[in-house]
């Protein structure tokens, strides 16, 4: 494999502005990924330090091995939302404990009392999605006033899911463990009764269907919190707990040690890992910050991959696709990245290359950097919804685990060939510059204000042209705002906004967890198109 020949001029201007904007696009997120550790605010966090209880991300860090890496999942969950703090409730990511790879989530007790919100339930599923997907062995460390009372009717039902879920991991071999730090009422109950291990912290843990008032008021009934639903008592009279620590950290340690005697994953096939030969910081002059404006998505490429060595698949053929294989950190992986809008011999070429990978159980990663497809009347004739469908048929029935990183804009259809969040790629992260829509604020108001012409000429109403133009910004202004990385986020839409300069550390650690499973790619597939 021979390493990518990079063009880029770094004292161009177009480097030089795409870098300062780039680099303000990563303090901004800086700044709100701190804000998503601020848990339930000052107030909230001072009393639960002065019960004498750890915070939620320093379980996390003494749960961790020393030095680990921790890939938090959907960070920014929640960000701008009503009822919703940043994070929403929950802290989940990827880490090693034990020196196996493990999934932690962790309620943010100083949030409500860790009630798990309307947002705060996605990602829990989304967080469950990884963990089974992925073969993750998951610790929960609980500590949950259960359901956002207030909002009850948007969570209730679905969030029965996710007990059914520990069940069926535990089923599919797939352990979960919970330490439980603090109250685990009424449905959260089934959290540590759903899990296959449950280790419980003397004199906090408090686990019930319901607490000493509901019980009064059902039978009348007097009892207090400990002899309802404390460690002691689960760990010595009704068997809920395995395992009864003496303390936080006792719990912690305890967590630990299940993890240690669990079967080993399969190991991947990897080779010696070689640093690219470009710097990574150069990812920020590359990567336009208007993304408007394309960029060869080789030089990404460059930045990214084990000595910056890419096997090009076809690389005069379809252009606006590049396609071929590399290793990232010993990994090999199948690489598809726009180049441009996608026209037919592009998705012909990118479903080819996506059977190849599959036929030899390679992985693959999508760079999106896409406008969608080329419309007009020459590529409608040529076929370009046909050829559309042959990549799209491809990206579906592809068994080979999939990870989408958004480099630019995901627009249209392109969204879907590309394999965004709808196709089910293993994981979905951003980079700050990206937009994604169905299109552009300004084509969409442009296609709605003919559409409302057409329309009135039809009806033979007169256009007010104030009205119109106002309608049209305004409409223009929504549009762009929910492009926005931060509104996508937010939805779960992804799985997290990235610094670029960690791409490279992020994918590793992404295509270490999708190695935690055996997968075989297929050889069967939807009718394709010709
Ligand atoms: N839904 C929404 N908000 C909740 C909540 C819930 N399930 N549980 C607590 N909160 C809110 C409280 O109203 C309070 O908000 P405020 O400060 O704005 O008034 C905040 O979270 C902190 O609650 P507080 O009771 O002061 O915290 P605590 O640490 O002393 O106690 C619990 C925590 C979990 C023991 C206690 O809040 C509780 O018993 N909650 C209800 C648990 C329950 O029965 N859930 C049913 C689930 S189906």
């Amino acid at each position: 494999m021979q390493p990518i020949k990079s063009h880029i001029d770094p004292r161009s201007e177009t480097f030089q502005s795409n870098y300062a904007e780039n680099l303000a696009g990563i303090e901004k997120l800086r700044g709100e990924l701190k804000k998503s550790t601020a848990g339930g605010g000052e107030q909230y966090v001072k009393r639960h330090i002065a019960r004498g209880k750890l915070l939620p991300r320093e379980r996390i860090e003494m749960l961790l091995d020393e030095g680990s890496y921790f890939l938090e999942i959907a960070p920014l969950a929640g960000w701008g939302m009503e009822n919703e703090f940043i994070g929403a409730g929950t802290i989940g990511g990827i880490g090693l404990v034990s020196g196996r790879m493990c999934f932690i989530i962790a309620n943010e007790a100083t949030v409500k009392g860790g009630a798990v919100s309307e947002i705060g339930q996605r990602k829990n599923a989304r967080l469950a999605e990884i963990v089974a997907i992925n073969h993750l062995p998951s610790i929960t460390l609980v500590e949950s006033a259960g359901a956002d009372l207030p909002v009850q009717h948007k969570i209730f039902v679905p969030g029965g899911a996710g007990f059914k879920e520990i069940t069926r991991r535990s089923k599919a071999r797939i352990p979960s463990i919970s330490v439980v730090f603090g109250n685990s009422t009424a449905g959260g109950a089934y959290l540590p009764g759903m899990s296959d291990y449950v280790v419980m912290i003397k004199r906090q843990a408090q686990v019930f269907l319901g607490g000493p008032p509901l019980v009064k008021m059902a039978t009348g009934e007097i009892v207090d919190e400990e002899s309802l639903g404390g460690a002691e008592m689960h760990s010595r009279i009704s068997g809920l707990s395995d395992y009864l620590a003496e303390d936080e950290l006792d719990g912690l340690r305890i967590a630990r040690e299940i993890i240690d005697h669990l079967r080993p994953p399969p190991l991947p096939s990897r080779a010696t890992v070689e640093d690219p030969i470009y710097s990574r910081d150069e990812l920020l002059g590359i990567a336009s910050a208007d993304i408007r404006v394309p960029f060869d998505v080789r030089e990404v490429i460059a930045r990214i991959v084990d000595g910056s060595k890419f096997e090009e698949f076809k690389p005069k053929y379809g252009t606006t696709l590049v396609t071929g294989w590399a290793r990232i950190h010993g990994l090999m992986v199948g690489i598809l990245g726009n180049n441009g809008v996608l026209i037919s011999e592009a998705a012909n070429k990118g479903a080819q290359f996506i059977q190849l990978c599959n036929q030899q159980d390679i992985p693959l990663l999508f760079l999106q950097n896409i406008t969608g497809f080329m419309v007009g009347r020459t590529y409608e004739e040529q076929g370009i919804i046909r050829n559309g469908a042959k990549l799209i048929n491809a990206v579906s029935n592809s068994t080979v685990p999939a990870i989408t990183l958004m480099i630019g804009g995901s627009y249209g259809a392109g969204n879907y060939a590309m394999c965004g969040r709808a196709y089910d790629p293993r994981f979905v992260f951003t980079w700050p510059n990206h937009r994604i829509a169905v299109m552009g604020g300004q084509q969409l108001a442009g296609v709605m204000d003919i559409i409302k012409r057409e329309a009135a000429a039809r009806s033979g109403i007169t256009i007010d042209e104030e009205k119109q133009a106002l309608a049209k910004k305004i409409l223009e202004t929504q549009i762009e705002k929910e492009s926005d990385p931060y509104f996508a986020t937010a939805r779960l839409w992804d799985d997290g906004i990235i610094d670029p300069r960690e791409t490279r550390t992020i994918l590793a650690i992404a295509l270490m967890a999708i190695h935690q499973r055996p997968f075989q790619g297929t050889m069967e597939w939807g009718v394709f198109r010709h």
